[in-house]
Order: structure tokens, then C-alpha cells, then sequence
């Protein structure tokens, strides 16, 4: 999609940390956006922000594991704009089903299960008919991690395998959209910068868990990020933080280019991805995993 001005955005998670920098960067860019949350307090804030960037901008709450919801906020895009052309599938949570994989319970896994995968196919569900019937250019941006969607950090897994799996979501979608021959696209997003570090965003705040995915146990839980930067410093390492505009940036350069996997070049993670195809194809054991302390 090589012009954004004047067309219509719609990012889940669009409260805080990177949908937000979206948002902020779509606005920039001349588009109208819709920013959708479950979180009616994040949401708020950000719809203000853009209003005093004079970006033309609507607030949604939704919660996207629940279809119906989405498809209110499918709704409520179209009442105000008519049209949506990019979707950022961005909402993500914090894991707290972090731990021994053995340990786990059922919810911890349908937690990030229906935020982090049927959240992602309730927006392509419902947002892809449109962009085929609208028969213009249209995008959509499906918010991964290297984490699960590169390689998986072991000590993560409910997050991680919920990554993996909608970035095969995002594959077949491209392969489909490709057969259909339409002019949407997808990319996948793994969040990162030019500026190497951390991502400091709400992520890693813990978060009040829906009823629904209540545990039966409590298990101590503390704010990944300090415990990464605790780490850090006792290994007299400088810890550093990437801004998030920067990751917005990619987006767009990705979206106006066709991108499909959207990360910043990056030695590091592509001798991973490079010796965890190599194990598969020598089939070796995943030796290359490695557990940062989270
Ligand atoms: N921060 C990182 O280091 C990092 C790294 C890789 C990938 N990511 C991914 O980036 C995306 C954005 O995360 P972030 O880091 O900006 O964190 P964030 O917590 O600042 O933003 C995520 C937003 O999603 C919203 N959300 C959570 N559950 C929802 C639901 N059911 N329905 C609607 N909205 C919901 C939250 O309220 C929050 O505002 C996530 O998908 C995350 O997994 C983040």
C-alpha cells in the first residue's frame, strides 16, 4: 500500500506502548485511526493525544478474544470512516504463564491462546471481508514476537507457543490472500529498532487477570523488566531501551513496501533463526535454545 494519507487505520492494543506509537505514526502520516483496547483507561489517554496532534482518531474498547467484540469495533470503524484499509492485530498481554511447562494450568494457556492467536484471527475474520469487498489497496499487520515467532525462549511458554502460532496464521493467510489474487497483504511484525535494547511498555507491568483465565493457584509474579535490568546490572551490563517510534517507522516502511516480515537487521537473531534451521535440517536437538532470566 504505497499511500497511507487519507486512508483509515485500526490497531488493537492501541492504548499503550507500540500500538499507540502506531497510532501516533499513522496520524503522522495523514491517515484516520481507530485505536481499540481492553483497557478504557489506556484508551482514553491515547485518543487525547492524538486529538492534540490533530489526528483524526476514534476510540474503541474491545476485548479480542470475544468475536463479537471485534466485530463492534469493526462496526463502529465504519460508522465514523466508511472504509478500513490497515489492520494492526497488535493487542498482546504480559506472561504470566511463564514457569515450568509442567506446571502450568489450563487457563495460562488459554489466556494468550484466545488474546495472542483468536485475537488475531478474529480481526482477519472480520476485517478481511470488507478489504475484499472495498476491492482498493488494504494491509494487515499481525503483531508477533521473535520470541516463539523466531525461536522460543523456553522459560515462556505459553507466550511463545501462542507467537509461533499465529506467525503460521499469518503464512497461511499470505498464501491465501496471494491465491486470491487480492490486494491486501499481510506482514508480520516482530517488534524492534535501529537502536538496540528493550522495549519498555506495558507489557511487562502485571496485569489484572479476566475471571475467566483466573489461576488456582497465585504463583509470585514481578515486573519482567526489572528483572531483566536487575540482571543486567549485576552482570555490569548497561541496559538500553529502543524507542518506540522506531518501531512504528518499520511499520510503515514495511506496509509501503510489502514487506511481509518486518524486523529490524539484526546479526544476532538471524544466526539463531539461521542455527535453528540448521538443527532441523541436520536434525540435531534444539541446542541453540537459551533461558534468559524472566
Ligand atoms: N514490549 C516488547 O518487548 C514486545 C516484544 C515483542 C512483541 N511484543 C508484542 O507487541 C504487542 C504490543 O505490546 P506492547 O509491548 O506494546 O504492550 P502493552 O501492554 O503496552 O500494549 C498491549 C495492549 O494490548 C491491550 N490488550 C490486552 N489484552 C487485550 C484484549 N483481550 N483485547 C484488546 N486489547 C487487549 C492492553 O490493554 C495493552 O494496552 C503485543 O502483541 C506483544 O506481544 C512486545
Amino acid at each position: 500500500m504505497q499511500k497511507l494519507a487519507g486512508k483509515v487505520a485500526v490497531v488493537t492494543g492501541g492504548g499503550g506502548g507500540i500500538g499507540r506509537a502506531m497510532g501516533r505514526r499513522f496520524g503522522q502520516e495523514g491517515m484516520k485511526v481507530v485505536l481499540a483496547d481492553y483497557d478504557a483507561h489506556l484508551l482514553d489517554s491515547a485518543v487525547q493525544e492524538l486529538t492534540d496532534g490533530s489526528v483524526e482518531v476514534i476510540g474503541v474498547p474491545v476485548d479480542v478474544t470475544k468475536r463479537d467484540s471485534v466485530e463492534a469495533m469493526r462496526d463502529a470503524a465504519l460508522e465514523r470512516f466508511g472504509e478500513v484499509h490497515l489492520l494492526c492485530n497488535n493487542a498482546g498481554i504480559a506472561n504470566q504463564g511463564s514457569g515450568q511447562i509442567w506446571e502450568l494450568e489450563d487457563s495460562d494457556w488459554r489466556w494468550s491462546l484466545d488474546v495472542h492467536l483468536l485475537g488475531v484471527a478474529h480481526g482477519c475474520e472480520v476485517f478481511v471481508p470488507v478489504m475484499l469487498a472495498q476491492d482498493q489497496e488494504a494491509h494487515i499487520v499481525n503483531t508477533s514476537s521473535g520470541n516463539g515467532g523466531l525461536y522460543p525462549i523456553p522459560r515462556t511458554p505459553t507466550y511463545a507457543v501462542a507467537k509461533a502460532a499465529m506467525t503460521t496464521y499469518s503464512e497461511c493467510l499470505w498464501g491465501q490472500l496471494r491465491d486470491a489474487r487480492t490486494m491486501s497483504w499481510v506482514s508480520v511484525l516482530f517488534p524492534s529498532g535501529y537502536t538496540p535494547g528493550l522495549l519498555n511498555t506495558g507489557i511487562w507491568n502485571q496485569r489484572e487477570r479476566p475471571a475467566e483465565y483466573a489461576r488456582t493457584s497465585d504463583r509470585p509474579l514481578r515486573r519482567g523488566l526489572d528483572i531483566l535490568v536487575e540482571q543486567a546490572q549485576k552482570e555490569g551490563r548497561e541496559v538500553q531501551f529502543t524507542p518506540l517510534d522506531e518501531v512504528a517507522d518499520q511499520v510503515v516502511v514495511g506496509v509501503t513496501t510489502d514487506q511481509f516480515w518486518l524486523y529490524v537487521p539484526s546479526e544476532a537473531s538471524d544466526q539463531k533463526v539461521e542455527e535453528r534451521y540448521r538443527s532441523i535440517v541436520e536434525r540435531r536437538p534444539p541446542s541453540y535454545l537459551t533461558s534468559p532470566v524472566l
